[in-house]
């Protein structure tokens, strides 16, 4: 396993590198819409770095981070509200959030598929998810699969499309923009 907990300066300082500058304009023009204090959650958020991001496009909303890895969490700016906590065991109430984000976490989590029943259940009926991940289809997605795969991660890689007909399975709808070897997935629950 990848030692996240110890892993919080190393991403602290390099962390928003992983990030083109693609992904946070369209980060950005996904947060728009919102201008009411709306409440997001940052789903295996790190040391915060996609709230830091999205702070930087709407510092209206309010930031909620969970990550199960403290060391990580302890980095994370003070606009950010921290739960040590799991994707598959969120520690909220139904329908408290506006906005899920996950910042190339996704293949992290250990059974995705109670993460997003959890996702789902912590955001309200109209609420909105926000993905960044590598596409396990291109020659540097498949190296990064395999190389985490080594360190004895769960690895959970989706193509764009297969993961577009998961999440479309509980509810929403998507849309992916690809960008090489990284995609990002703009998902509605109707
Ligand atoms: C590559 S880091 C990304 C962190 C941050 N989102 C960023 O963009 O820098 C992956 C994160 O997923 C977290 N993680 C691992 N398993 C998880 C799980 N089951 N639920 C939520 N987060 C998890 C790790 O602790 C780590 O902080």
């Amino acid at each position: 396993m990848i030692p996240f907990n110890y892993l919080g300066f190393v991403f602290k300082h390099l962390g928003s590198l992983i990030y083109p500058k693609e992904v946070l304009e369209e980060l950005c023009i996904f947060l728009k819409p919102f201008s009411h204090q709306e409440s997001v959650l940052d789903v295996g958020a790190g040391t915060g770095v996609m709230s830091e991001f999205a702070y930087k496009c709407n510092n209206k909303l309010k930031y909620v981070a969970v990550d199960p890895a403290e060391g990580m969490l302890k980095f994370a700016l003070p606009f950010i509200e921290t739960y040590v906590a799991s994707a598959e065991e969120l520690p909220f109430e139904d329908n408290s959030f506006d906005v899920v984000l996950m910042g190339e976490s996704l293949h992290h989590f250990y059974n995705p598929s109670i993460a997003f029943q959890e996702v789902k259940r912590v955001l309200k009926k109209d609420g909105k998810l926000f993905i960044y991940d590598f596409d396990v289809s291109t020659f540097r997605g498949k190296s990064i699969c395999m190389m985490e795969k080594l360190f004895g991660e769960p690895a959970h890689f989706y193509k764009p499309s297969a993961l577009k007909e998961i999440l479309e399975e509980y509810g929403f709808s998507v849309n992916i923009v690809n960008h090489k070897w990284r995609y990002t997935v703009s998902a509605s629950l109707s």
